[in-house]
């Protein structure tokens, strides 16, 4: 069934003139990257039409009419395969399957091991004293260096621990962790092992971890005692010890690995350090119970060094990540091995230019999709320097991003918009007190860059010097799908630009399913055919794959996103369709929250939509009617209901206004119509539309009263 569709109105984006730029000539050779980026930045204008412009629609033409060829340059180019057996001048076999039973594989049967590629292949070709990972802690001063040979004994050391815990190849791993060192680790131990990593961000509540858990028939939680982020203090194990405690969890878990924080982030006395990472040896005392609990910096020092790496199928799951749909349950989305690592390789060095002496920090939490794909896979498999951030960018002061740029010189610097909004407010003063001359490239992520916040970022942060590039993707495309590149597409501020190579974008009426061609276009976004890495199923529910995203509209997959196509084909995204909320860049749910609403007994009904926020760019605005008659505003219900949405699934789902409402606005067939509570909620309830199916019309002037209260 197609989601009940109103398209929302694009943001209109700035236009600025800029200059034109000089690329190189094209040619009808498969794309071999990236064009000089010594004219950095264009705007895009009239004259835009440039020579690097036109090498990019010609390479874009390439990478679809030869499809196979482009990714078998691209698969070997970037991946060490151990085994890659097809014939290169025909490609045959290379993919195999389609979006109708969602039977999509890349490069059956070759063989590859991630981890190997992120990390030993580096250490073999000469860049085992390179830094490969940076660790900046929750305080300023604690820093960590690892070089490639450290990552090398590291992660096998901690392989070799699992592998003492009975984890093998296939198994899920659940990892609920801070950002310090070990988490990315962890998931390249796994990767190493074979097993299969499920992150699950350590912001969720142990209700959300004990489901993924369960979901997921995790045997095995890695976790650490606490987390700090902006000095305050995260009580991990508790929570994990909460989470395995719920009926859910019965009987799963056999094993917790525990990392101690303090423990963890010594110096080792191989590992540099810049700053001095404090050690308190004060470890916060947690529960133990030991038939269950391992102590992961007690076997440790116990481990062989070295782990040799498991061969695996292209096809292979690597990782399991769970995301919010528009059912009450969080999908676990599978990627593989073979072309989820050929895609972050990819799309990092193509949006990003990854070089080198390149310092890369993409700020996101290992938790979410942007964290796997580019704070661990992107940067290591193509040897980069990637940067681990603990902290926040208000800890201790709204000039912490800035300070790390300049301490570490990073170059390329990724984070969301939301983010940019926060800092905004404190002024151009702040970055300006910092040397900001090593950066090039500025990344945006998680929802539509406003022109405004964009502005900031490209002048304040960028002064004027930087590409900054608007990636549009999703959990399920593993990494970019439409994004500007450097040297190559012209900005346009607001909009996420033109597709990648090989990625088949196609605009399709909401309504009939029909492709709209041409440029000056609205409708939904869709994919026509295959990239390497898309997720390939939902853990255990391929059915639920098929129905949200080839069954909309047969033949494409559907991101449940509206997009513009404007008059110079750039594609802008208006927001979501279905009922996904995006608060401060992460994905949220409406009926995740509404069943946790509902849960309180004094609930007889929730629903829940977004509306427009000025820094997490949509605010969650909750519904409720109650079971007793009692509609009166009752402050202690309200908090309650909030505290439940926190304990349910974490505090960023808590909602930010909650009604307690009379009634909500019902069609006679007994359907809530969520686009006048949308409408409401907003403020445009001046603009409502057709509100004939109401089944008690007065709702609406009951709402717009409640509604106001908050304005
Ligand atoms: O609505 C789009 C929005 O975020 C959704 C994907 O969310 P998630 O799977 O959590 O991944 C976030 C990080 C990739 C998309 O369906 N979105 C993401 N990037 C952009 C965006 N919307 C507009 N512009 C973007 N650059």
């Amino acid at each position: 069934a197609r989601p009940d569709i109103t398209l929302r109105v694009a943001t209109d984006p700035t236009a600025t003139a800029g200059a034109a730029i000089a690329g190189k000539s094209g040619g009808d050779d498969v794309p071999d990257h990236m064009p000089d980026l010594e004219d950095i930045a264009p705007l895009y204008d009239a004259k835009s039409e440039n020579t690097a412009l036109k090498r990019y629609k010609s390479d874009y033409v390439f990478s679809l009419s030869k499809n196979k060829q482009y990714w078998n340059k691209r698969a070997t180019d970037l991946i060490t395969w151990d085994n890659y057996p097809f014939d290169e001048s025909s490609c045959d076999g290379i993919m195999t399957g389609g979006f109708e039973y969602g039977d999509v594989a890349w490069f059956p049967g070759a063989k590859l091991n991630v981890c190997s590629n992120a990390i030993d292949r580096h250490v073999q070709n000469g860049k085992a004293n390179d830094i490969a990972m940076i660790w900046e802690g929750d305080e300023p001063d604690q820093v960590l260096k690892f070089t490639y040979a450290d990552m090398l004994r590291k992660v096998s050391e901690i392989a070799n621990a699992l592998k003492s815990q009975g984890v093998r190849k296939g198994d899920v791993v659940t990892i609920y962790m801070p950002m310090i060192p070990q988490l990315p680790m962890t998931m390249l131990a796994c990767m190493r092992l074979g097993a299969v990593h499920s992150v699950v961000f350590a912001g969720f509540s142990s209700e959300a971890l004990s489901s993924r858990i369960a979901a997921s028939k995790s045997s095995v939680v890695v976790t650490a005692d606490v987390g700090m982020r902006g000095g305050k203090t995260i009580p991990l194990k508790k929570i994990v010890d909460d989470a395995i405690g719920k009926h859910a969890c019965k009987d799963i878990v056999k094993k917790v690995l525990v990392y101690e924080r303090e423990r963890s982030i010594v110096p080792d006395g191989n590992i540099a350090t810049d700053g001095n990472a404090k050690c308190s040896g004060n470890t916060p005392q947690i529960n133990w119970f030991p038939d269950r609990d391992v102590n992961m910096n007690d076997i440790l020092p116990k481990q062989r060094p070295y782990c040799p790496p498991e061969s695996m199928d292209a096809e292979d799951a690597s990782f399991i990540l769970y995301t919010s749909g528009s059912t009450g349950q969080p999908k676990g989305l599978v990627h593989t091995t073979g072309g989820y690592a050929l895609y972050a390789a990819h799309t990092i060095q193509t949006t990003f230019d990854l070089q080198p002496n390149d310092i890369f920090a993409c700020v996101a939490d290992c938790g979410w999709i942007t964290g796997h794909t580019y704070v661990v896979y992107g940067p290591l498999l193509s040897g980069g320097t990637t940067v681990i951030f603990e902290s926040t960018p208000m800890y201790p002061d709204a000039g912490r991003y800035w300070d790390m740029v300049q301490r570490h010189k990073i170059t390329l610097f990724y984070t969301a918009p939301t983010a940019v909004r926060s800092l905004i407010r404190f002024g151009d003063d702040i970055p300006k007190k910092y040397d900001l001359s090593s950066l090039r490239i500025l990344g945006s992520v998680g929802e539509p860059i406003n022109p405004a916040a964009w502005s900031w970022y490209y002048h304040a942060v960028g002064e004027g010097k930087c590409t900054i590039v608007d990636t549009y993707w999703q959990t399920e495309t593993g990494g970019h799908i439409i994004t500007n590149i450097p040297g190559v597409t012209p900005m346009k501020p607001g909009s996420c630009t033109l597709p990648l190579y090989g990625i088949d974008c196609i605009v399709l009426d909401p309504m009939t399913g029909k492709i709209i061609e041409g440029n000056d276009v609205e409708g939904v976004l869709a994919i026509r055919r295959p990239w390497p890495g898309m997720a390939r199923t939902c853990l255990d529910d391929h059915e639920r794959y098929l129905a949200t995203y080839f069954r909309p509209y047969k033949g494409y997959y559907f991101t449940g996103d509206a997009v513009r196509r404007d008059k110079d084909g750039y594609y802008f995204i208006t927001g979501r369709v279905d009922d996904v909320l995006n608060v401060s860049g992460h994905r949220i749910g409406t009926a995740e929250v509404e069943s946790a609403l509902v849960k309180h007994p004094s609930v007889a009904q929730a629903a829940v939509v977004g509306r427009p926020h000025v820094i997490k760019g949509e605010a969650i605005v909750a519904f409720a009617t109650l079971t007793e008659s009692n509609t009166e505003e009752d402050d202690e219900l309200v908090k309650e209901l909030r505290t439940l949405v926190r304990g349910e699934i974490g505090p960023f789902a808590a909602p930010d206004i909650i009604c307690i409402t009379p009634l909500l606005p019902m069609t006679r067939s007994g359907k809530i119509m969520r686009r006048v509570l949308r409408k409401i909620s907003a403020g445009e309830a001046d603009q409502l539309g057709d509100v004939s199916t109401l089944a008690d019309p007065s709702v609406v002037d009951t709402l717009i009263a409640l509604v106001g209260r908050y304005d």
